[in-house]
């Protein structure tokens, strides 16, 4: 069993930079753990898709900074990146036998660089190890001095994710008071914080699809959900039906899929459609896109996608208010949380299977 206990907001004592930099006593003692990429997964990834090595920790270069990594964010749009040639603006194709990319917590512990300090807490693009190397070219988060919760919680709530699902609501979908609000993967990182937080803008009805009745009753008794849809067990249009009596205003859509269909057959007037992800693409790149795509036209709706990491200069507004709302009770923090970077590979292929209730994350 690798999943951790529930409770996750324990701050990481920092071994490593207490033996190394504390007491400067050298780090050839100390490993590196790397979670590689053994093969390209087919379909949904499996932990067989990926091997754990033990390599010396790096040094750091001009211009570099040695990380250590506290916390991993387990992401599905790094999935992405998994396919032979699959490069493209955003990130190159992983390569067999490297370090898997993703998003981590991280603590500076030795830097040439003039930005990065010691002791330093911040969010990077690196990999699934215990110690990176961010050279000039990385996309590193500095997360503001302000902010001295523990580092998970800016992977998750106040993370990527968290912030997809605020920017998402309110500068595309742009949620109004009394709207019906429609979130697909809502169990998910993204799907839990977005049904959160339009019920704080002032949808009236919001509901949600996941791939479970056990977390359709959690989304509902937990989470705040008002009805919940199981996409793998109901049939869809007459549970949209349902559920959506008035119709769907804003359909926050992180799955893509065969689900995108059946939900323009019941968007109103003016709805918008905020894509941030497509889950179900990810795995099967034939996959047809949906055949009433013209319903856009007739009821003047928008469909939008959007990049989160765009709106990096926004990010310490936004967590302000994000923390607002989790200290004044509004939000929850939801975490399936598990120990040991080896377990990377599984925490990930349990992400796909949709094992995780909320944000996916290993601690270090
Ligand atoms: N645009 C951006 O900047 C941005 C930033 C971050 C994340 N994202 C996107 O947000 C989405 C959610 O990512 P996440 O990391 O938070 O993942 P997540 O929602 O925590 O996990 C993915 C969930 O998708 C569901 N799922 C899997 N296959 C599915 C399918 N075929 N049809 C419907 N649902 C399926 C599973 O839950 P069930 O139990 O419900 O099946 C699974 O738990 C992804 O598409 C990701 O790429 C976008």
């Amino acid at each position: 069993m690798v999943l951790a206990e529930k409770d996750t907001t324990k701050t990481v004592s920092g071994d490593f930079y207490q033996l190394y930099c504390g007491e400067k006593r050298g780090k050839a003692q100390v490993k590196n753990t790397q979670v590689v990429l053994a093969r390209r997964p087919q379909g949904a990834p499996v932990s067989e898709d990926f091997s754990v090595r033990e390599t010396d920790v790096p040094t750091p270069g001009p211009g570099e900074a040695l990380l250590e990594n506290l916390y991993v964010s387990l992401d599905a749009g790094f999935r992405n990146w998994m396919d032979e040639d699959s490069g493209d603006d955003v990130l190159p194709a992983m390569q067999l036998g490297e370090p898997v990319m993703g998003l981590t917590a991280c603590r500076v512990i030795e830097s040439n660089r003039d930005d990065l300090v010691p002791g330093q807490v911040l969010v990077g693009r690196l990999a699934w190890e215990r110690y990176s190397i961010a050279g000039e070219g990385d996309l590193l988060d500095h997360v503001a001095a302000e902010f001295s919760q523990s580092p998970n919680l800016f992977l998750g709530l106040l993370g990527d994710t968290g912030l997809s699902a605020y920017f998402g609501l309110t500068r595309v979908a742009k949620v109004q008071t009394g709207e019906t609000v429609l979130v697909s993967a809502a169990g998910g990182a993204v799907g839990n914080v977005a049904g959160q937080i339009a019920k704080i803008l002032g949808a009236s009805r919001v509901v949600g699809f996941a791939g479970s009745d056990d977390k359709c009753r959690w989304l509902r008794e937990e989470v705040g959900y008002d009805a919940t849809i199981n996409y793998r067990g109901e049939d869809v249009p007459a549970a949209l039906s349902r559920t959506c009596p008035e119709g769907i205003d804003v359909y926050f859509d992180n799955v893509g899929g065969d689900l995108l269909e059946p939900v323009l057959n019941h968007i109103n007037q003016n709805a918008r459609i905020a894509f941030c992800g497509a889950v179900a693409d990810y795995n099967d790149p034939d996959h047809k896109g949906p055949a009433n795509l013209f319903n856009l036209v007739t009821k003047t709706a928008r469909l939008e996608g959007f990049m989160t990491h765009f709106w990096m200069d926004d990010y310490t507004a936004a967590r302000r208010q994000l923390l607002a709302w989790l200290e004044a009770g509004k939000l929850k923090k939801f975490e399936s949380m598990y120990d040991g970077v080896e377990h990377c590979g599984q925490a990930f292929a349990d992400l796909f299977a949709g094992r995780n209730q909320g944000k996916t994350i290993v601690r270090v």
